[in-house]
C-alpha cells in the first residue's frame, strides 16, 4: 500500500524560515534512506547478515554489567537482584520494540539520531545525537577502564605479575595514565580500520567466548547452589530492588548497536528489528540465569568484593583458583568486544551526522579500499583512548546511563510521531499496542532517569549546554537542510517513493 497523504511537501530551497522553524526542520525519510551508505568519496560496504547484526548487539551489551556491576547491585537488592534484572530488562524491552520498528523503517547508521531527525526536527535530532556520544563514546572509555582491571587480574592469575598503578590508573586515581585502557581502544581501532566484516567476525568469536564463559559459570556455580540463600528474598524491600534495577540498566546498554549498522547490513529492513529483539532476549535470559546462580551460590551479604564476585564463586565452589582465572579471561574478551562494537557504533552515528552537515565532513569520508570511514575511526578512537587513559571517569561514566535513557525516551516518542505522520509507510516490524507500549517505554525511561543522582543530572546539563553551543556555532548553519543540499520535510506527510513506501 502506498503512503496516502498530502502531495509532496518537501522543499529543496535553502530555508528562509524563522529560527523556530529552522530548529524544527525535518529530514524526509526518503532522503535518509536514499543517502544510506553514501559518504564522502565512497560508499559503505553492505556485508552484514542477521547473525552478525545480532552478534554486534550482543557484543555491545554483554560485558561490564554482568561481570562487574552485578556485584554492586546484589547488596542493594539481595537475592531479588534477579527481579531487578527483569525490571531493567523491561525498560530496555519497551524501548527495544520502538527501536526495532524504526530500524526496520529507517535503516540508516544514525540510529535514534536519524529517527528523531525524520520526526521531531533538527534540534531534537542534534540533542539525541549528542546524547548518543554519551551512550557510545563515553561508555567506550568507561568500559575500557574496566577492561584494564580484569587484564590485571588475568595477568596476576597466569604469570603472577600486574601492571603497576602508575601505568594502569589515570592521574586522579594515583597513576600517570591507564595504559591497558588505551591499548584495548587502539586494538579495536585496528580491527575497525580493517573493515566492518572483519570486525564483525572478530566480534562474533568474542561473543561466543563470553557466552561460553557465562554458561560455564552457571554450570559450576549451580553445584554450590543452596536454597537457604534465597530465604530472605527481598531484604531491602522494593526500593532496593528498583535501585538495583537502575544500576543494572547499564548492563542492557548496547542492544541498539545493530541499528548503527543499518547501512552495512545486507537486508537491513528485515534483519535489524530481528537482531535487536533476538539480542535482547538472549542477553536477558543470560543475565537472569547468571544472577540466579550467583545469589544461590553465595549469600547476598558476601557480595562485597564486587569486581571479582563471579570469579570468587567459581573458586569457592571448585576450590581451585584456575577457574577464577578462566572467568577473568572470559571477562577480558567480553569487555574487549563491548569496546569494539560500541566504538563501531559511535563512528557510524558520527558518519550519519556528518553526512547531514551537523559535524565536519571528515567524519563521513569513506576509504575506497576498506569501505569504512577510516579517518572518523582514528579520530574517535584517539578521543576515546585519551579519555580512557587520562581521565578518572567518575560521574562522567554515570552520565552514560542518563544520555542513553534520554535517547531511548526520544525513540519512544519518534515511533508514535512517525505512525501519525506516515501511517502508510513500509514497516517490517510494528510495536504491538502502540501508542500504549511506547508510552510505557517513555515512562520507564523517565522513571529510571529520575532515580539517578543530582550530580549525574548536573553533568548531563553541562554536557547538553556544550552540545548546544556546538550546534548553534556549527551545525545550525552548515546543516544540509540549511544549505538546501537536502530537501526539508515541511508537511505532515510527504509522498513516499521506492520500495520503502510499500506496506508489507
Ligand atoms: N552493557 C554494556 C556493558 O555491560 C555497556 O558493558
Amino acid at each position: 500500500m502506498h503512503d496516502h497523504g498530502a502531495p509532496p511537501q518537501s522543499s529543496s530551497r535553502p530555508s528562509s524560515a524563522g529560527t523556530g522553524a529552522r530548529l524544527m526542520r525535518r529530514k524526509p525519510v526518503e532522503a535518509l534512506v536514499a543517502e544510506g551508505g553514501q559518504g564522502e568519496g565512497g560508499s559503505l560496504r553492505r556485508s552484514l547478515g542477521l547473525w552478525q547484526l545480532t552478534m554486534i548487539s550482543i557484543g555491545a551489551t554483554l560485558g561490564t554489567g554482568i561481570f562487574v556491576v552485578l556485584g554492586e547491585a546484589v547488596p542493594k537488592a539481595g537475592p531479588a537482584v534477579t527481579v531487578s534484572f527483569v525490571i531493567a530488562g523491561l525498560t530496555a524491552l519497551f524501548s527495544a520494540l520502538s527501536y526495532a520498528e524504526l530500524a526496520g523503517t529507517i535503516p540508516v547508521s544514525g540510529s535514534s539520531y536519524s529517527y528523531t531527525y525524520a520526526t521531531m526536527g533538527e534540534l531534537i535530532a542534534w540533542i539525541c545525537g549528542w546524547c548518543l556520544v554519551l551512550e557510545y563514546g563515553v561508555s567506550v572509555a568507561a568500559v575500557a577502564v574496566g577492561w584494564g582491571e580484569y587484564l590485571n587480574e588475568l595477568l596476576d592469575g597466569t604469570i603472577g605479575v600486574t601492571i603497576p598503578d602508575a601505568l594502569s590508573a589515570p592521574p586522579g586515581d594515583g597513576g600517570l595514565f591507564n595504559l591497558p585502557a588505551l591499548i584495548v581502544v587502539l586494538l579495536a581501532m585496528a580491527f575497525l580500520i580493517g573493515g566492518a566484516r572483519e570486525s564483525a567476525r572478530a566480534n562474533t568469536v568474542m561473543v561466543v567466548v563470553k557466552i561460553a564463559a557465562l554458561l560455564l559459570f552457571c554450570l559450576i556455580g549451580v553445584q554450590g547452589f543452596r536454597s537457604g540463600n534465597y530465604a530472605d528474598f527481598m531484604p531491602l524491600g522494593m526500593a532496593g530492588v528498583s535501585a538495583a534495577g537502575a544500576t543494572l540498566f547499564f548492563s542492557y546498554i548496547g542492544f541498539d548497536a545493530a541499528s548503527t549498522a543499518g547501512e552495512e547490513a545486507r537486508n537491513a529492513q528485515r534483519d535489524l528489528p530481528r537482531a535487536i529483539m533476538l539480542s535482547l532476549i538472549i542477553v536477558t535470559a543470560l543475565y537472569v540465569l547468571v544472577a540466579a546462580v550467583a545469589v544461590g551460590a553465595l549469600p547476598w551479604q558476601e557480595f562485597t568484593d564486587s569486581e571479582a564476585a563471579l570469579a570468587g564463586i567459581m573458586k569457592d565452589v571448585t576450590g581451585d583458583a584456575i577457574w577464577g582465572t578462566l572467568l577473568a579471561a572470559g571477562a577480558v574478551i567480553a569487555i574487549a568486544s563491548v569496546v569494539l562494537t560500541v566504538l563501531y557504533g559511535q563512528t557510524r552515528i558520527l558518519f550519519a551526522m556528518s553526512r547531514d552537515g551537523l559535524v565536519p565532513k571528515v567524519f563521513s569520508r569513506v576509504h575506497p579500499k576498506s569501505g569504512t570511514p577510516r579517518v572518523n575511526t582514528v579520530i574517535v578512537s584517539v578521543f576515546c583512548g585519551v579519555l580512557a587513559a587520562a581521565i578518572p571517569l567518575g560521574q562522567l561514566a554515570d552520565a552514560t546511563s542518563i544520555g542513553t535513557l534520554f535517547a531511548f525516551a526520544l525513540v519512544n516518542v519518534a515511533v508514535v510521531v512517525l505512525r501519525r505522520t506516515r501511517p502508510g509507510m513500509a514497516r517490517t516490524f510494528r510495536v504491538p499496542l502502540s501508542p500504549l507500549t511506547p508510552a510505557l517505554g517513555f515512562g520507564f525511561c523517565v522513571w529510571m532517569m529520575g532515580s539517578l543522582d543530582t550530580v549525574t543530572w548536573v553533568v548531563f546539563g553541562v554536557w547538553m549546554a556544550v552540545g548546544l553551543v556546538f550546534y548553534f556555532s556549527y551545525g545550525y548553519r552548515r546543516s544540509r537542510l540549511a544549505t538546501g543540499a537536502t530537501s526539508v520535510a515541511t508537511g505532515a506527510a510527504s509522498v513516499a517513493t521506492g520500495a520503502n513506501s510499500e506496506e508489507k
